[in-house]
Order: structure tokens, then C-alpha cells, then sequence
């Protein structure tokens, strides 16, 4: 099969387009032939060596070469020992723990793999599973959001934000999101923001105070960190739950002043995904979601898979608006 190997991480070009033996089936496992792999920012920053821990370029230990890629669809061509041989030819999201999704052909154990609706594309399916499933258990599990309260949510147009958003208004929650320009803000009304703060010409701690008349926030869901972070905790209301996910920002944690926690009390979650428990009947739940209708996959860009390093600079540039696809 075709792959992105990524053998040592550093700026892009990094990635070489390689032939590799396909991958086997070991007991319990399907293979899918890849027909969408989505890339998300935590590989960019894992290829970058950003964050990895042996994937670092300072690390001692020589990087391994690796194949990125947390989420696919495809369909079903093999499966291993004691899996149903029926499931071979079914159209499937999965979710990689593992990684290997920049690739032609991927291995996951059979639970992963989640059927897809006939009318749902790959590209609609493989854009789902860690931007959608991050957004969900932050804001259902940990943050506990539910009808009429208020959310911040930073970062819209990130695949969190383009996510979270609009989990947040399925459960009819007032939603206030943050952008980085106009054209990303008019993007996050689009998709149902009740307000947007370009935080470049408005300070969002002031916007966010304007909006709910000084109360504040009663959930915040953060992927952005550093001074970001910060400003979300100020941003919360008596009592208020933050949700920090990731550091995009790849600042150094931000120092927070005991006043503001003694005048908050906030409850505090991080989510790190790919410990979550029962993530397949959460994918499961979220893929239903989109079939119904109640939320939809967000694409802005489409690469081949041979141009992984353009889709990373094109997501390091900020480009986008929601997700980007590789298709083999
Ligand atoms: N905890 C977990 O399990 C988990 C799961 C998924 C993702 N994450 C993390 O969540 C973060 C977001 O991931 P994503 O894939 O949704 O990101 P993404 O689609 O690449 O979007 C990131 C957005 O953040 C905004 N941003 C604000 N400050 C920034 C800065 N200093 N540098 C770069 N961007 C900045 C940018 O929008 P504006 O131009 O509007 O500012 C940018 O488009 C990443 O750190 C990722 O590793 C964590």
C-alpha cells in the first residue's frame, strides 16, 4: 500500500509518500480500505515535534517511523480471527488509538469500526471522530452543559469549535464563540453561534462580560491554552466549569491568581480523548447524530493523501475553517 511516513518530525516537508507491505489482520481486527483519512491539529503539532514526547527532536531516543492519522473511513476488506466475515464490505468510520490513518489501508480492532449511513460520504465520516468526540465529552460528560445555560467556546472554526459549536446547540445551550477575523466569525454564526467575538479587535473577557451582563459564562471549552485558558477561567461565572482540551497556542500554563479561583470556584476538567472509555458507542452516538441531522460534518478542504505536508501548512497557516481530508 501507499503511505505518509513521517520519520523524523520537524517543519514540513517532512512526510515521504512510501510503498509499505499492507497491513494484516491480527485476531479481533478489521482492515479498511482508507477512502478518507482528516487531520487534525495534534498530528500537526506531533509531525511539527511540537508535542510527542519521543516524537520530539530533542528526545534521546531515535524517532520511530511512524504513520500518523487518528481518523478514517473507509470499507471493510479483511477481517481477522473470531470477527465476523460478514462485516467485510461495510462502509465504516473508525477512530485509530494507534494512529495509521495516512495510508492507503489501516488496522483497528473490529469495535472501533463504526458503520455509516449509505447517504454519509467518507469525507463527512472520517472528519468526525476526534473532533467530534472531543467536543462531546467535554461538553456532555465533564461539563455536564445542558438547555439555556451559557458556553464559551474558543477557537470556532477549529475542528473542536466547528464541533463544539454545534453540540452546544443540539442540547439548546446560548453559545458565544471566538474567531480570529471577520470572515471566521460570520462562519461561526453560520453555524448557529448566538454571538462571535473577533478576539484580534475586541477583548473577549469584555465582550463575554457584555453579553451575559457581567454573570459570565457557565461553561467554557478551551483547546487554545496559555493566556486563552486564563481569560476563560475570568470568563466563567460563579461556579462555572472550564474544559481545557489542548494548547494550540503552545504556550506555558498560564499563572492564575488565587482571587479570581476563590471569586469563581470553577470546576475544572481535561480531557485527553484517547482514554475516554466506551469511545465506540460514542462515535456510534455521535455518527447518529449527523445521519439524523442534527449536527453535520464540516469540510473545507480536500488534499490527496501524497500532499500530506501541504495540508499540514495549510493548517499551520490557519487557513481553514472546520476540517481537512486526505483521500488515497
Ligand atoms: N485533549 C484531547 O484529547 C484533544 C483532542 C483533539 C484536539 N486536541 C487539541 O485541541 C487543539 C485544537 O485542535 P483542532 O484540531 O481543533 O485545531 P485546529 O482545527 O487546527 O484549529 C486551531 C485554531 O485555533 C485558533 N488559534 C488561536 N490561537 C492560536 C495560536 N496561537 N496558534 C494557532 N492557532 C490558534 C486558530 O483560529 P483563529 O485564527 O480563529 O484564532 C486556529 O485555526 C489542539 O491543541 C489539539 O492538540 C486535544
Amino acid at each position: 500500500m501507499k503511505a505518509i511516513v513521517l520519520r523524523r518530525p520537524g517543519q514540513v516537508p517532512a512526510f515521504s509518500y512510501e510503498d509499505l507491505p499492507d497491513p494484516q489482520c491480527k485476531e479481533g481486527e478489521i482492515r479498511i480500505l482508507v477512502k478518507a483519512a482528516a487531520v487534525n491539529r495534534g498530528e500537526v503539532q506531533r509531525r511539527a515535534g511540537t508535542v510527542g514526547g519521543s516524537w520530539s527532536p530533542t528526545s534521546a531516543d531515535p524517532p520511530k517511523p511512524a504513520i500518523v492519522g487518528w481518523d478514517v473511513a473507509g470499507v471493510i476488506d479483511r477481517v481477522g480471527k473470531n470477527v465476523n466475515q460478514n462485516l467485510i464490505g461495510q462502509r465504516v468510520v473508525a477512530l485509530l488509538v494507534e494512529r495509521g490513518g495516512y495510508a492507503e489501508m489501516a488496522v483497528v480492532p473490529s469495535e472501533f469500526a463504526i458503520p455509516i449511513p449509505a447517504h454519509m460520504t467518507f469525507n463527512e465520516a472520517a472528519s468526525l471522530p476526534v473532533a467530534f468526540l472531543t467536543s462531546w465529552y467535554g461538553l456532555v460528560r465533564h461539563a455536564g452543559l445542558h438547555a439555556g445555560e451559557v458556553v464559551l467556546i474558543q477557537a470556532g472554526t477549529s475542528g473542536i469549535g466547528v464541533a463544539g459549536i454545534q453540540i452546544a446547540k443540539d442540547l439548546s445551550a446560548i453559545v458565544i464563540a471566538t474567531a480570529g477575523t471577520d470572515d471566521k466569525t460570520e462562519f461561526c454564526k453560520k453555524l448557529g453561534a448566538d454571538y462571535v467575538i473577533n478576539y484580534t479587535k475586541e477583548d473577549f473577557l469584555d465582550g463575554v462580560k457584555d453579553i451575559t451582563n457581567n454573570r459570565g459564562v457557565n461553561v467554557a471549552l478551551d483547546c487554545v491554552g496559555g493566556e486563552t485558558l486564563k481569560n476563560s477561567i475570568a470568563s466563567l461565572s460563579h461556579g462555572g466549569r472550564i474544559v481545557t482540551v489542548g494548547n494550540v497556542s503552545q504556550s506555558h500554563h498560564p499563572t492564575i491568581a488565587l482571587d479570581i479561583l476563590f471569586k469563581i470556584r470553577p470546576r475544572f476538567a481535561s480531557e485527553s480523548l484517547l482514554t475516554e472509555p466506551d469511545l465506540p458507542s460514542a462515535l456510534s452516538n455521535i455518527v447518529q447524530l449527523v445521519a439524523h441531522g442534527r449536527i453535520k460534518a464540516v469540510i473545507d478542504k480536500t488534499f490527496h493523501l501524497s500532499r500530506a505536508d501541504e495540508a499540514h501548512n495549510y493548517i499551520e497557516q490557519r487557513q481553514h475553517k472546520g476540517k481537512v481530508i486526505l483521500t488515497p
